[in-house]
C-alpha cells in the first residue's frame, strides 16, 4: 500500500469512528514518519479526489498532538511584533471561534422560541467576526505570499489564496443564512446552514494547520534577511489587525 492509500484508509476510517484508538495511534504514527511538505501534497491528492472533511480534521487533532511542540517552538523562536507570530497568534482567536460555531451548529435544529432566536444572534454574529477577519488575510495576501512567491515558492500561496476565497463565501453563508432565518419562522434552510458551518470549521482548520506547520516555518527559513522582515512587517501594520491583537 502505497503512502496515499495509507492515508486514506485512516482516514476512511477516522470519518467512520472518530474514536477508534487504533486509527488515532496509526494516524500519529504515520505523520511521525511523513515530512510537512509530503503531507501537503498527498492531502492535496486526496482532496481532488473529494476525500471526505471530517476525517481530515479527525487526521489534525492528530497531527496537532505529535506537532504541537513543533508550533510552539517555532512561535517561540519569533519576536512578538514579528508579523508571523501575530498571524500565529491571531489563528487561536480564529479556532476558539470555530469551536464556538462548530458548537452552534451541532444539534438537528435550532430550538424555538427565545432559544431558537439566540442560537440564530450567535450564529449571525459569529459570521460577521469571521468576515471581519478579513485584515489576516489581506497581511498574508498582500505582504507575505509575494515575498515568498518572490523566492520561486509558488505551489502553497496558491493553494492558501484559493482556500480564502473559498471560506470568504462560507463564512458571509454562516453570516447571511442566519440573518434570514430570524427574518423568517422557517427552518428550511437550517440543514444549509449548519452543513456551511461545518464545512467552514474544517476547511479553516486544516488551513490555520497548514500555514501554521508548513508555509509559515518555510518562509522564515527562505527569507532570511531581517531587514526585510522589518519591512514586511511595517506594512502589515498599515493593514491592522485582529481586535485583541493591535
Ligand atoms: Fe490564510
Ligand atoms: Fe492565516
Amino acid at each position: 500500500m502505497d503512502k496515499t492509500q495509507q492515508l486514506a484508509s485512516i482516514l476512511d476510517r477516522l470519518t467512520n469512528d472518530s474514536t477508534s484508538e487504533e486509527a488515532k495511534r496509526e494516524a500519529r504514527e504515520f505523520l511521525k514518519h511523513t515530512e510537512p511538505q509530503e503531507l501537503a501534497s498527498i492531502e492535496a491528492e486526496l482532496a481532488a479526489g473529494g476525500a471526505a472533511h471530517e476525517g481530515m480534521r479527525h487526521l489534525c487533532s492528530a497531527h496537532m498532538q505529535v506537532s504541537g511542540a513543533e508550533r510552539k517552538a517555532f512561535r517561540d523562536s519569533l519576536e512578538d511584533r514579528h508579523m508571523v507570530a501575530i498571524l500565529m497568534d491571531e489563528h487561536l482567536t480564529i479556532l476558539s471561534n470555530l469551536d464556538r460555531l462548530e458548537g452552534l451548529v451541532m444539534p438537528a435544529d435550532p430550538g424555538s422560541g427565545d432559544e431558537r432566536t439566540s442560537t440564530l444572534e450567535a450564529l449571525n454574529k459569529l459570521g460577521q467576526t469571521l468576515v471581519d477577519a478579513e485584515p489576516h488575510h489581506a497581511r498574508e495576501e498582500e505582504v507575505l505570499f509575494p515575498a515568498v512567491e518572490e523566492r520561486g515558492m509558488a505551489g502553497p500561496p496558491a493553494v492558501m489564496r484559493a482556500e480564502h476565497v473559498e471560506f470568504r463565501q462560507l463564512k458571509k453563508g454562516v453570516r447571511d443564512i442566519a440573518a434570514e432565518m430570524l427574518e423568517s419562522s422557517s427552518d428550511d434552510r437550517w440543514r444549509e446552514l449548519a452543513r456551511t458551518g461545518k464545512h467552514l470549521v474544517a476547511l479553516l482548520r486544516d488551513h490555520i494547520f497548514k500555514e501554521d506547520n508548513i508555509l509559515y516555518p518555510m518562509a522564515v527559513q527562505i527569507l532570511t534577511d531581517d531587514n526585510q522582515w522589518r519591512e514586511m512587517t511595517t506594512r502589515a501594520d498599515a493593514i491592522g489587525y485582529l481586535p485583541g491583537h493591535e
